[in-house]
C-alpha cells in the first residue's frame, strides 16, 4: 500500500536527565534512519519529537535538586535537544510539552472526551501528606520492604530486591517529602474506560497486525488484551502538569501518559499549519518509534484515546525495540550506569557516525543486547574502518596514483563478467537495503552496505591494478584494465555514499564532498547507477573517513564507568522502566536462606542428555482457572514454543515478556490444563521464596546451546 504522507514519531524523552546510548539505540536512531531514507526517496515525511516535561520523574528530580520543575525541564530540554542535533537525529521539530500550544491541545482533547460523557468519575482513597498538603504518588512513599527488609523501599518498588510493591505493602510508610506518616484521603479522578475498547483493539491488533507488527510488540499487546482491560485514571493530584479543564478539578492535572502522546499532535501543529493533513487523513502512514517499556501506551491506550476522540489516523506500525544493556548490566539513570550522549560527544568529538554505526549494528531489535566499549572499538576498527573506510581510501589513493587523480574512462571492449557481476551486486544491494529499512530491520540494512564495501575490497584485490601498472610491456592494455577497475570502484564508492547515507549521514556527506558532487547525488533513486561520477572529473585527495579507536580510550571509558558504579545518590529519580534492574543479592541478617541438600552424583554423559537452550519469552498469559500457571511462548531461534510454567504467583505476564531464559528443550511434552507444554524454563529460588530466572549472563542468541 502506498501512502501519501509519512508521520514518524519518536518517544518524547522525559526532561529529567540527559539521553544515553540506550535511548539512541532503542528509538531515536532507528527512527532517524527510517526518516532519512524516506526523505531521500522524496516522500512527504514529518519527523516529530520533543521533551516530555510533566509527570513524577520531573517533580522528583526538581525536589532532589531543590529547584522548580520548570528549571529542571528547561535545563534538560536544552541538553537533550543539543545531543540529538549533534548526533544527526534529524527531527523536523523537537518541541516540549510545557508549551502553551500543547496545554491547549491536550485540554481540548480531554474536554472532547469529557463532553461526550466518556469518563467515569471515581472516588478512591489515596495517601496524603498532611504536612505538605498534597497527595503522594506511589514513588513519594517510602518504607520498609516486606520482602527483603530494605528500609528505603518505594511505594511502587523495592530497588534492593527488585520486588514490585504497592504503597499498602510497605511497613512503616512515610512521605518522602516530609517524613511524616501519610494518611488516607478521598480524592476524585476521571477514568478512561479502556475496557470498552477491548473488542475493537482485539480486532485491530490481534486480527489486523499479526503479520506486520514485530513479534515482541504483538506478543505484549496480545497478552494485555488476553488479560482484560480495565478503566484507567487519566488524572492525578499534582500541581505540575496540564490542569484538568473542568470546573471542580483544582489541584488536578492530566496523567502524564494522557498528555504526552498528545504531544505528538501539538508538536505537529507547531510545525505546520497543514498538521491535520498528517493527522486526519487515511493516506498517512503513522509510525511510532519507541522502546519496549512504552508499548502498552502506544499500542493500546493512545490508540483507544484517538479512537474515542475520532477523526485521527492510527499507527500503522509501532516498531519497538528491546533494551540495550551496558557492559552486562541494565542501563540505569539513578546508578549513573550509562553512556550519556552529551559526554560521549565531548570525549569523542566528530565521532557521531562511529556511535551510530555501533548502535545500529548491535541494535536490540529483537532481544536485549549488550554494549561494551571493547565491542565498540572492535566494530569501529574492524568493520567500519577496516572494511568501508579502507575500501574508500584505497580507491582514492589508487585513483591518484594510477589515474592522475581523475575519474578514468571505460573501454567497453575490456569489460569483463566480473565487472558486470559487481555492478549487478550494487543494484541487488539497493533492493535489499530498501526491503530491510521498510521492514524496520536496520541492522540487516546496514550489514548489506558494509557487505557491499567488502565486495569492493575483494574486487580490488582480484584485479590488483597496482600490479598491472608494473608491467610496462603491456602498457596500453593494462592501463585500460586499470581504468575500468578504478572507474567501477569509484562509481561503487558513490553508490555506497547513497546507501550508507540514512545510517551514517556525516560519513555520506564527507564522501560526497571528496567526490565534489552536489547533495542531490544522494537521492535514493540514484543508487544502482554507474554514471554518478563523470569520466575525467578530478576528485579531491584521499583522507581517512574514520579514525581508529585506541586501547587507551577504551580503558578510560571503562574506568569512568567503574568509578560511577557505587554512586547511588539519587535513587528516587529512577524511571519506572529501569526499576527492574537485576537486583544484587540482598540477604539481611534475619533472613538466612535455607539451602537444599545436594543430589546424588551424575556422570557427564547423563548431564549431556539435557538439551539446554537460550530463549526469549515473546508472549505470556495467565492460564484460565490455574492461579499458578502462565502460558509462555518462547522464541528458541529455530522455533517458538509453548511452555506452561508455574510462576504466576511470582510474575505478571507483562513483566517477563522479553526476558531471556534457559529452556530444557528436550523435556518430554506434557499437557497441563489442556495445554501442551514443550519444555521447561530454569529458575532459581531464594531462601525468601523469591524466584529468579536462570538467564545467560549477557544475552545469547536464541537457540544457543547451554552447556
Ligand atoms: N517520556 C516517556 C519515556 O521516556 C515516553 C513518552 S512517549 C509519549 O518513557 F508518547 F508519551 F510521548
Ligand atoms: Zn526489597
Amino acid at each position: 500500500m502506498d501512502f501519501k504522507r509519512y508521520l514518524i514519531t519518536a518517544a518524547l524523552p522525559y526532561a529529567n536527565g540527559p539521553v544515553h546510548i540506550g535511548h539512541l539505540a532503542g528509538c531515536y536512531l532507528p527512527a532517524d534512519i527510517y526518516v532519512r531514507y524516506q526523505r531521500v526517496r522524496k516522500r512527504d515525511v514529518k519527523f516529530i519529537c520533543g521533551s516530555d516535561e510533566h509527570g513524577v520523574p520531573i517533580t522528583i528530580r526538581a525536589m532532589k535538586e531543590g529547584v522548580s520543575p520548570q528549571d529542571v525541564v528547561d535545563k534538560y530540554h536544552k541538553i537533550i535537544k543539543d545531543s540529538f542535533a549533534e548526533m544527526g537525529i534529524s527531527f523536523d521539530i523537537f518541541s516540549r510539552t510545557s508549551n502553551q500550544i500543547h496545554h491547549d491541545t491536550a485540554q481540548a482533547f480531554f474536554t472532547k472526551l469529557y463532553d461526550a460523557g466518556l469518563f467515569e468519575e471515581r472516588e478512591s482513597e489515596q495517601y496524603y501528606d498532611e504536612a505538605k498538603q498534597m497527595f503522594l504518588a506511589d514513588r513519594y512513599i517510602v518504607g520498609t520492604c516486606p520482602i527483603c527488609g530494605n528500609d528505603g523501599a518505594y511505594g511502587d518498588q523495592c530497588e534492593k530486591c527488585g520486588s514490585s510493591l504497592t504503597p499498602e505493602m510497605l511497613l512503616n510508610p512515610r512521605s518522602a517529602l516530609s517524613s511524616s506518616a501519610p494518611v488516607k484521603k478521598m480524592t476524585k479522578h476521571w477514568y478512561f474506560p479502556l475496557n470498552k475498547y477491548e473488542e475493537w483493539l482485539k480486532e485491530w491488533i490481534v486480527e489486523g497486525k499479526k503479520d506486520s507488527w514485530k513479534p515482541n510488540v504483538y506478543g505484549q499487546c496480545k497478552s494485555w488484551l488476553d488479560n482484560g482491560l480495565h478503566p484507567r485514571a487519566m488524572t492525578r493530584d499534582s500541581t505540575w502538569g496540564v490542569p484538568v479543564p473542568v470546573a471542580d478539578a483544582k489541584g488536578k492535572v492530566l496523567y502524564v501518559w494522557f498528555d504526552a502522546p498528545i504531544g505528538y499532535i501539538s508538536a505537529t501543529k507547531e510545525l505546520t499549519n497543514q498538521w491535520s493533513d498528517y493527522w486526519k487523513s487515511e493516506d498517512t502512514k503513522l509510525v511510532h518509534f519507541i522502546g519496549k517499556d512504552n508499548i502498552v501506551f502506544h499500542c493500546i491506550i493512545f490508540p483507544a484515546m484517538l479512537k474515542a476522540h475520532g477523526g485521527f489516523v492510527l499507527p500503522e506500525n509501532v516498531p519497538a525495540n528491546e533494551f540495550l544493556n551496558l557492559e552486562g548490566r541494565k542501563i540505569s539513570t539513578s546508578r549513573n550506569w550509562a553512556v550519556w550522549v552529551d559526554e560521549y560527544l565531548k570525549d569523542f568529538p566528530d565521532q557521531q557516525d562511529a556511535l551510530r554505526y555501533v548502535l545500529c549494528a548491535n541494535a536490540p531489535e529483537s532481544k536485549d543486547n549488550d554494549f561494551t566499549w571493547k565491542d565498540f572499538q572492535d566494530r569501529v576498527n574492524n568493520e567500519l574502518s577496516a572494511i568501508l573506510g579502507n575500501f574508500e581510501n584505497r580507491v582514492f589513493v589508487l585513483m591518484h596514483k594510477l589515474c592522475k587523480g581523475r575519474v578514468p574512462p571505460v573501454d567497453p571492449e575490456f569489460v569483463t563478467d566480473a565487472d558486470k557481476a559487481l555492478m549487478l551486486e550494487i543494484q541487488q544491494t539497493k533492493a535489499r537495503v530498501e526491503a530491510a529499512i521498510e521492514g524496520y530491520k536496520f541492522r540487516d540494512g546496514l550489514a548489506e552496505v558494509i557487505d557491499l564495501a567488502r565486495k569492493g575490497n575483494k574486487y580490488l584485490q582480484d584485479n590488483a591494478p597496482w600490479s598491472l601498472a608494473k608491467t610496462p610491456e603491456l602498457q596500453t592494455e593494462n592501463q585500460k584494465r586499470i581504468d575500468i577497475c578504478i572507474h567501477i570502484c569509484l562509481q561503487l564508492t558513490a553508490n555506497i555514499a547513497i546507501l550508507i547515507n540514512p545510517f551514517l549521514p556525516h560519513t555520506a556527506t564527507k564522501m560526497r564532498k571528496k567526490m565534489k558532487v552536489v547533495e542531490r547525488m544522494l537521492d535514493w533513486e540514484n543508487a544502482g547507477r554507474m554514471d554518478l561520477l563523470k569520466t575525467n572529473y578530478p576528485l579531491l585527495a584521499p583522507e581517512l573517513l574514520f579514525r581508529k579507536i585506541e586501547d587507551a580510550e577504551v580503558a578510560q571509558q571503562v574506568e569512568k564507568l567503574k568509578n560511577t558504579l557505587p554512586v547511588d545518590t539519587t535513587p528516587a529519580m529512577e524511571q519506572p522502566t529501569e526499576q527492574t534492574a537485576t537486583p544484587e543479592a540482598a540477604v539481611t541478617a534475619d533472613a538466612i536462606p535455607t539451602i537444599a541438600p545436594q543430589k546424588p552424583e551424575i556422570t557427564i554423559d547423563e548431564f549431556a542428555k539435557m538439551d539446554l537452550r537460550a530463549g526469549t519469552i515473546v508472549a505470556a498469559e495467565k492460564v484460565a482457572k490455574a492461579d499458578k500457571l502462565l502460558k509462555l511462548e518462547i522464541d528458541l531461534g529455530f522455533e517458538v514454543r509453548t511452555v506452561v510454567s508455574g510462576i504466576a504467583m511470582h510474575f505478571t505476564p507483562e513483566e517477563i515478556i522479553g526476558k531471556q531464559v534457559t529452556v530444557v528443550a528436550n523435556l518430554a511434552p506434557r499437557k497441563m490444563r489442556g495445554i501442551e507444554s514443550k519444555g521447561m524454563i530454569l529458575m532459581a529460588q531464594n531462601g525468601d521464596g523469591k524466584l529468579i530466572f536462570v538467564s545467560p549472563v549477557t544475552t545469547a542468541d536464541n537457540g544457543s546451546e547451554v552447556r
